[in-house]
């Protein structure tokens, strides 16, 4: 069995709703497991968003396991999500990547394949967002693996979706109703898409 670690940060729970259909798709490929955890909470968000208390919607995904730096070594491949926050990944995914600096200098992940998805209030950004994932996915020397034109069928043109070629992504609006079935079924894809590049790179 190969495992992929789906890796997110989350506060109103619209990357975690991605983060689920990703391990759904990574799930329906024969003899691969997704392992979903969440990044330690740092504040800021965490606490008061838009003078909010941010307990309630935290509750959906707080029987997740809080995830490890060590994840990232013990997973044959990974999946990444972020909110968007000002264009950017957030500070808690970063203030959690930040820690894997030894493996940076020992190059132990070269080579793994990763792929990131994103939660947007607007959706202003995301795109930004994914590419800031990206940019340490190749410091990594990851494998990235973009969601390319493979959910254009579950994406009708006349809806608005946050779906992005780089990778799957909500235009959440912040209502608690989103991400859409369109944007989940894009987010299962790119699961199952992650987990078949990770057996076809797989030499053992
Ligand atoms: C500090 C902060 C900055 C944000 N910046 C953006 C942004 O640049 N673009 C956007 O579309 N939404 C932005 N949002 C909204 C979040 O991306 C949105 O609420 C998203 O659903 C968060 O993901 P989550 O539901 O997984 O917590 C921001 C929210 C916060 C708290």
């Amino acid at each position: 069995m190969t495992s992929v670690l789906v890796l997110f940060h989350s506060v109103t729970g619209s990357t975690y709703r991605l983060a689920e259909a990703i391990a759904a798709g990574i799930d329906s490929v024969d003899d691969c497991q997704a392992n979903l955890r969440r990044v330690p909470k740092i504040g800021g968000s965490e606490v008061i968003f838009g003078g909010n208390d941010m307990a309630e919607p935290r509750a959906q995904f707080e029987h997740v396991p809080v995830a490890k730096i060590e994840d990232l070594i013990t997973h044959d491949a990974l999946a990444i999500g972020t909110p968007v926050y000002f264009g950017a990944q957030s500070s808690a995914l970063r203030y959690f990547l930040d820690q894997a600096g030894k493996y940076w200098m020992e190059g132990t992940l070269t080579g793994k394949p990763a792929t990131a998805f994103a939660g947007a209030g607007s959706g202003a950004g995301r795109e930004a967002a994914l590419m800031s994932l990206w940019s340490t996915f190749a410091v990594f020397g990851l494998t990235i693996v973009p969601l390319g034109t493979r959910a254009q069928n579950v994406t009708p043109a006349d809806q608005v979706t946050g779906t992005t070629p780089f990778g799957a992504a909500t235009i959440s609006g912040g209502n608690g109703k989103r991400p859409s079935d369109a944007e989940l079924a894009a987010a299962r894809i790119q699961g199952q898409a992650l987990a078949e590049i990770m057996l076809k790179l797989k030499v053992d």
